[in-house]
């Protein structure tokens, strides 16, 4: 998590940071800092707690732009909420000036055994980071390996990216990544180093991705990069492909209904990058699909929302595809492996392709020699770079901390991925034209679930979804978009698993939304529904055409059973979307969470 940015040989830096901290914001928002400083020595360092917004004011009103700078937002790991906590750390002697994103685990352990003396300001491990810099120039080393000898010392499962800057040096930067994403962009007039390329597209496309254990140097007119073996490496840069409109939020009031909307687009994007004009499958590739029908077991790993979409997964792999396969979330997977079948392979979901947990999996399992694809939303990503095999979701910058178009993209591709294995008994691509139909007509009725979550949620401290099959892998998805951003506690799970146990907490008025698309199980949802209503709850039904009934809240569209969590989703997003809004809160930026979790 957190955000970093730099620049030097760019003109005026200031403008470039700001810009991208606000791009950044979604990674963490309890606090930002920059440092500024420009080649006659002057500098300046501003951190403010809160939003960039904040920050941004006070560093107008300081009236330095500087020539080089960096700059950071946090998502707090060590230390509270504090401005002595907010990056840059700085050396005690104002020599050295450090961001950093990541963990530092034996920070504690350098502190006590180097820095005994050294009055620290901060709580933060990165702290330690930048007076063992200092330490080590003090007793006559130069910067460059001050640094390299400070990230020898990180151990475990430390993870780093690391921007540094020398006021005696003061428009280099010294750059150092591990396991924390980070890149270099490469203009005609300067460079940019990043956590996050979309930050930094208005100054360029073109970006350097750097590898685990990379060090790099950053002059206003060159770039130095070192391999983990400290071998001085030449590394291609790649555009990005992005419209900088795309990051824009236009005349949404909020990233995240701009990305509900845009629903409906992304499974068009994904039907016209997969099939061609004929309807034939393509951009997936034999080398893909023959390693994974060799495969006795598919085991899909991910976190969150994208766990939730691999839920869903999972049926089109077993029913269509006629493979076996088990979902995982990671951060259980990496310290708990269960025993695996013979010839497993690996689908990591993500929508960032940073989120170190699965990470922690994929570097794992390639230790072990099994194969691997990412499904991702941003490719050049940790994730799909590290991965045997990559393939896009293509649901366009998701930003707001909540997802939603990312959910939908990863359902819907791996159900095209698990047509190229097997044959769904039915025209995919058709029925997925029919989704994108469909997705657009519930997002054009947004006043009714606006009525709903007004009226069912806003003074609520807790609510639970339930659905059976299919509608409880979504009942899931549905509780966490509700609780992740309107913070009301929020469960989520198997209707059939009430009567044992949670059915104890339903009081007069609890809102219990049900969701209703399959039909096998519509008598017993029916009657689940039905005792919870005995027990005083407000009970809101989403159910399919077919299987829906006078008094049911809203009634979903029909396309293929299979199919039905692309449109049953949206509801619920909505409903998050609306509830957090009735209750005053931010719906981009809910708090305690950062969109990429790049800490595990
Ligand atoms: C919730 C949400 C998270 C992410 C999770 C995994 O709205 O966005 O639960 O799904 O942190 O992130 P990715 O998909 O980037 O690996």
């Amino acid at each position: 998590m957190c955000g970093i940015v730099g620049v030097t040989g760019v003109g005026d830096a200031l403008p470039y940071l700001l810009q991208g901290l606000q791009k950044l914001e979604y990674r963490g928002y309890d606090s930002a800092g920059v440092f500024l400083t420009d080649a006659s020595g002057k500098n300046e360092l501003i951190k403010e707690k809160g939003r960039v917004s904040k920050l941004a004011e006070k560093a107008k009103k300081a009236g330095f732009n500087g020539t080089a700078g960096i700059a950071h937002t946090r998502w707090a790991t060590h230390g509270n909420v504090t401005v002595e906590n907010a990056h840059p750390q700085k050396s005690a002697n104002d020599r050295f000036f450090l961001v950093h994103n990541g963990v530092i685990e034996n920070y504690k352990e350098l502190k006590d055994t180097y820095l005994k003396d050294v009055h620290f300001i901060s709580e933060t491990d990165t702290e330690v980071a930048v007076q063992l810099v200092n330490h080590f120039a003090e007793e006559g080393m130069s910067t460059e390996d001050a640094f390299r000898k400070m990230i020898s010392m990180l151990e475990g499962n430390s993870a780093y990216g690391f921007l540094l800057v020398d006021a005696k040096d003061p428009e280099t930067l010294y750059v150092a990544k591990k396991k924390s994403p980070l890149l270099i962009g490469v203009s005609d007039h300067g460079y940019a180093v990043t956590s996050d390329a979309a930050a930094m597209i208005d100054l360029t496309k073109d970006f350097v991705e750097l590898r685990d254990g990379d060090l790099a140097i950053v002059k206003p007119d060159s770039l130095t990069i070192f391999d983990a073996n400290g071998d001085a490496v030449n590394r291609e840069p790649f555009t990005l492909e992005i419209d900088p409109e795309d990051t824009d939020k236009g005349a949404y009031p909020y990233y995240m209904l701009k990305e509900v909307d845009e629903q409906a687009i992304v499974a068009r994007n994904i039907a016209s990058h997969y099939y061609d004009e004929d309807g034939n499958l393509q951009g997936i590739g034999c080398a893909i699909t023959d390693k994974m029908k060799e495969a006795d077991r598919l085991y899909i790993v991910a976190a969150g929302t994208s766990y939730h979409a691999g839920l869903v997964g999972k049926r089109y792999f077993e029913q269509w595809a006629k493979i076996p396969t088990a979902v995982h979330i990671s951060s259980e997977f990496a310290y708990d492996q269960p025993m695996l079948s013979e010839k497993p392979f690996f689908i990591f979901l993500s929508q960032s392709g940073e989120t170190a947990d699965s990470r922690e999996v994929l570097d794992n399992v390639k230790k072990q020699g099994f194969p691997a694809l990412t499904l991702a939303n941003v490719m050049n990503s940790t994730l799909t770079r590290e991965a045997d095999f990559a393939l896009p979701l293509l649901a366009g910058p998701e930003i707001a901390v909540a997802s939603t178009k990312a959910y939908t993209a990863q359902v819907i591709v791996q159900a095209i991925l698990a047509s190229a294995l097997g044959n769904p008994g039915f025209d995919l691509k058709a029925e997925l034209a029919k989704v994108a139909v469909e997705i657009q007509a519930i997002t054009d009725d947004k006043e009714k679930f606006k009525a709903i979550a007004e009226d069912a949620l806003a003074d609520q401290h807790s609510a639970f979804y339930i659905g059976r099959g299919l509608d409880a892998c979504v009942a899931l998805e549905a509780a966490l978009k509700l609780k992740e951003i309107s913070y009301i506690q929020t469960e989520g799970f198997a209707a059939g698993e009430l009567k044992h146990g949670t059915i104890s907490l339903i009081e007069d008025g609890t809102p219990v939304f049900a969701l209703l698309t399959q039909k096998k199980t519509e008598g017993l949802l029916r009657g689940e529904v039905a005792q919870v209503a005995a027990r005083g709850a407000n009970t809101i039904v989403f159910a399919s055409k077919s299987v829906a009934k006078e008094g049911d809240a809203f009634v979903l569209p029909e396309v293929n059973e299979l199919l039905m969590p692309l449109l049953a989703v949206i509801p619920t997003q909505l409903i998050a979307y609306y509830a957090t809004l009735a209750r005053g809160l931010d719906v981009d930026r809910p708090r305690n969470l950062a969109k990429s979790v790049t800490v595990q």
